[in-house]
Formats: structure tokens, C-alpha cells, sequence
């Protein structure tokens, strides 16, 4: 059986001026999540959105909100972006010493729980969280902005973490994040990815939202 990709358009790259409009654009281009990037300005050098977008983003789409919270401490407001109506809360390891309990801490809130590493953090930061955890975020761009180049090494960190993921829990999905586009969308569905963040290739001024959805779409499907 074919496994199920999903794209999970990243709203960093769209036009926040007409931020409702761009989701719905996703929703109905068949979008099967909606990425969120939550950044304070310490653990990553920008400062983006916070609980009131979710909350927005939540009247205007019936898609997975998708928060990837870049924020030092995340275990001081993971109940409240899921409140605020996340459906997946992703925190970073190199966040806080507390990764089991902001991981449990979103699991009783209701949501599904995330953890990321950036591209320099070793693989085994998922070792003893996998029972605890639904999804797993590879960073291949350092996080902060979008529009990035894709490291390359992350084409093989992917594949490892996909056999750490296999042996540790096979039913979390991972997620690639970071210099997503048409070049390497299939090789990294190909190595393991189940979830694929895309900014800058969806959200451009070179094509609509639909034409890009539907030209990655085709890429993963071959
Ligand atoms: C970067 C963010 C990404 C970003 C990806 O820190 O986590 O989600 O929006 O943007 P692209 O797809 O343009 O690399
Ligand atoms: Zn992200």
C-alpha cells in the first residue's frame, strides 16, 4: 500500500495581510495541513505569531493546524496554543531540559505532540521519548526564516531517524522542515518523509498557491 503524504503549507511565506484568504487559497488547492511557525526571539533570531493567529487561523480552516513552537520554555504555553486550537504541537529538544513533560503536557491538552531537532543535534534526543511522541520534525534548514537552502545532510539524517522512528514507534510520523521544494520533495518521501513543510515553494510570487500545491503533489507521486 502506498503510504499518505501529506503537505503542510508553511504561512511563514504567505502575505499576512491577507493571511485568511491564503489559507483557504491552500485548503481548496488540497493542502493537507497548515504549518505554523511560532518564534520568541531567543531560541531562534526572529519573532513571528503567537496564540491570537491560531485562534484566527482556527475560524478560517478545518486543516491541521500544524505549530511548530520555536520558543524557549515551550512547556510554559503548549496548553494554550492548544486551547488556542493546534491540532499538533511541536516543540524543540534544544528548547527545554523538560521535553517529557511538554510532550505530555500537549498529549492531555488534546493534541497530537511534536518534537524537533535542529541540524546539529544528535538523533538520539528521540530515544527515550518515541511512546511519548506522534511526530517527528527533521530541521534541514537552521530554523529561523524561511526561504533557506536545504542542507544536504539531512538527506541522511532523515534516513536514520526513519529507523529509529520504525524501531521506536512506527506509527509517529516525521516531518521535513526546512528548503523543501520540487528538486527534493520525492527523494525525501523516498528516504522517509511522511510530512513535508513547504514555505517559499508554495507561497511565491512565480505561480499561484494551487499550481504550486499541485506541481509538489505531483513531484512526491511521481
Ligand atoms: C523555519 C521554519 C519553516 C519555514 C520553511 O524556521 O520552521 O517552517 O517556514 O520555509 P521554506 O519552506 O521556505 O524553507
Ligand atoms: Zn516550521
Amino acid at each position: 500500500m502506498k503510504k499518505t503524504i501529506r503537505i503542510a503549507p508553511s504561512i511563514l511565506s504567505a502575505d499576512f495581510a491577507r493571511l485568511g484568504e491564503q489559507v483557504r487559497e491552500a485548503e481548496a488547492a488540497g493542502a493537507d495541513w497548515i504549518h505554523v511557525d511560532v518564534m520568541d526571539g531567543r531560541f531562534v533570531p526572529n519573532i513571528t505569531m503567537g496564540f491570537v493567529v491560531v485562534e484566527a487561523l482556527r475560524r478560517v480552516t478545518r486543516l491541521t493546524l500544524d505549530v511548530h513552537l520555536m520558543i524557549v520554555e515551550p512547556e510554559r504555553y503548549v496548553e494554550r496554543f492548544v486551547a488556542a486550537g493546534a491540532d499538533v504541537v511541536t516543540i524543540h529538544a534544544e528548547a527545554t531540559p523538560h521535553v517529557h513533560r511538554a510532550l505530555q503536557l500537549v498529549r492531555t491538552a488534546g493534541a497530537r505532540a511534536g518534537l524537533a531537532v535542529n541540524p546539529a543535534t544528535p538523533l538520539d534526543r528521540f530515544d527515550d521519548v518515541w511512546g511519548e511522541l506522534d511526530l517527528a520534525l527533521l530541521m534541514t534548514v537552521n530554523p529561523g526564516f524561511g526561504g533557506q537552502r536545504f542542507i544536504e545532510r539531512g538527506l541522511e539524517r532523515l534516513e536514520r531517524l526513519a529507523a529509529r522512528r520504525d524501531a521506536g514507534n512506527p506509527e509517529a510520523l516525521i516531518e521535513v522542515d526546512g528548503g523543501v521544494g520540487l528538486a527534493n520533495a520525492a527523494e525525501l518521501v523516498g528516504r522517509g518523509a511522511d510530512v513535508l513543510v513547504a514555505g517559499s515553494a508554495v507561497f511565491n510570487d512565480r505561480a499561484s498557491v494551487a499550481e504550486n500545491l499541485k506541481a509538489l503533489r505531483d513531484a512526491v507521486q511521481g
